[in-house]
């Protein structure tokens, strides 16, 4: 069977596992806060690939196969999407990326109002630490917990995802150093993608060399994540990405094929996507499903 196959069947069998988990975990949509949890589920259940999660949980893979472990995992990469999830519903508002469409479907806030939408996201957010930190998912010891916790906060945070997302907004329609546009793609997008990995990786026990690979193996497949959701940005359809196709143009975002034209955009990608995987030079088979993920976030089509 050919690898391809094997990494589409992977994600396939691990989408499933993602899903059963956020179904269980999600709070139900009833009693006095029903109309502000169905807005926080109508987002994490429109669809979405799922693709942090699973690279947490292929990280816990690479470290042990260890069951128990590795089903405590869910728990830890279920809190990724909600944290996910929340950051997609606040930059589609009006007052980030001011989008319609995402997941194919209508955004939160043309749903739910703006005031909606930025609540569910905060409620996604919240929720995010408290299945985190929840006392319940204890094959994973207190301590490691603690530091999951710390790593997951340090991602989405002031100096990750959020900061990234301030750079990216105070930058529209600006001219900017091509610096500035690795430090917005390592941040809004590449910092959570390595927090995902990391999380898998101390939940499952890595050692701290591990951790250190581990780390650069996300900074790299992070920072082609988002070369890749530029690239598609240009040359994909809306249909095909359920989201604004010519999006970043229209709204003046600097992007890697507005600074290097798409032909060298992707060589960038499959650099950094080569980099990722010379980065687990030191892992044995059990991090081969991290190493088709490197592969499939270059061709993606979506
Ligand atoms: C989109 O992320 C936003 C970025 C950080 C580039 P995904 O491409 O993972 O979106 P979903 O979760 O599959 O919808
Ligand atoms: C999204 O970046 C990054 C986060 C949500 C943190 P973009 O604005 O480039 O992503 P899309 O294209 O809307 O998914
Ligand atoms: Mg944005
Ligand atoms: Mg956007």
């Amino acid at each position: 069977m050919s690898r391809k196959v094997n990494i589409k069947r992977y994600l396939s069998e691990k989408k499933s596992i993602v899903e059963k988990g956020l179904e269980a975990l999600m709070l139900k949509a009833d009693g006095p806060f029903t109309h502000h949890i169905e807005a926080m589920r109508y987002s994490l259940f429109v669809g979405g690939k799922r693709v942090r999660p699973i690279l947490c949980l292929a990280a816990g893979e690479a470290i042990t196969n260890d069951p128990e472990t590795l089903d405590n995992l869910l728990p830890v990469a279920c809190a990724l999407e909600c944290i996910h999830t929340y950051s997609l519903i606040h930059d589609d508002l009006p007052a980030m990326d001011d989008d319609d469409l995402r997941r194919g479907k209508p955004t939160n806030h043309t749903l739910f109002g703006e005031a909606g939408a930025i609540l569910a996201g905060d409620g996604l957010l919240t929720l995010a630490f408290d299945l985190l930190s929840d006392p319940r998912y204890s094959a994973i010891s207190a301590e490691s917990r603690l530091r999951i916790i710390h790593a997951i906060a340090k991602a989405a945070g002031p100096l990750g995802m959020v900061g990234g997302q301030a750079l990216d907004i105070a930058n529209e329609k600006t001219e900017f150093p091509f610096q500035t546009l690795q430090t917005i793609h390592k941040s809004k997008t590449g910092a959570l993608i390595t927090g995902s990995v990391m999380a898998g990786a101390i939940g499952a026990g890595a050692s701290a060399e591990q951790i250190e690979h581990l780390m650069h193996y996300g900074d790299k497949i992070g920072l082609a994540f988002q070369i890749v959701d530029d690239l598609l940005n240009v040359t994909s359809t809306t249909e095909q990405l359920g989201k604004a196709a010519g999006s970043d143009a229209n709204r003046g975002k600097a992007t890697y094929p507005a600074f290097f034209g798409v032909e060298q955009t992707r060589i960038k990608a499959e650099e950094a996507v080569a980099e990722a995987i010379e980065a687990l030079r030191n892992f044995d088979e059990k991090a081969d499903p991290l190493r088709d993920l490197a592969g499939y976030i270059y061709a993606r089509s979506h």
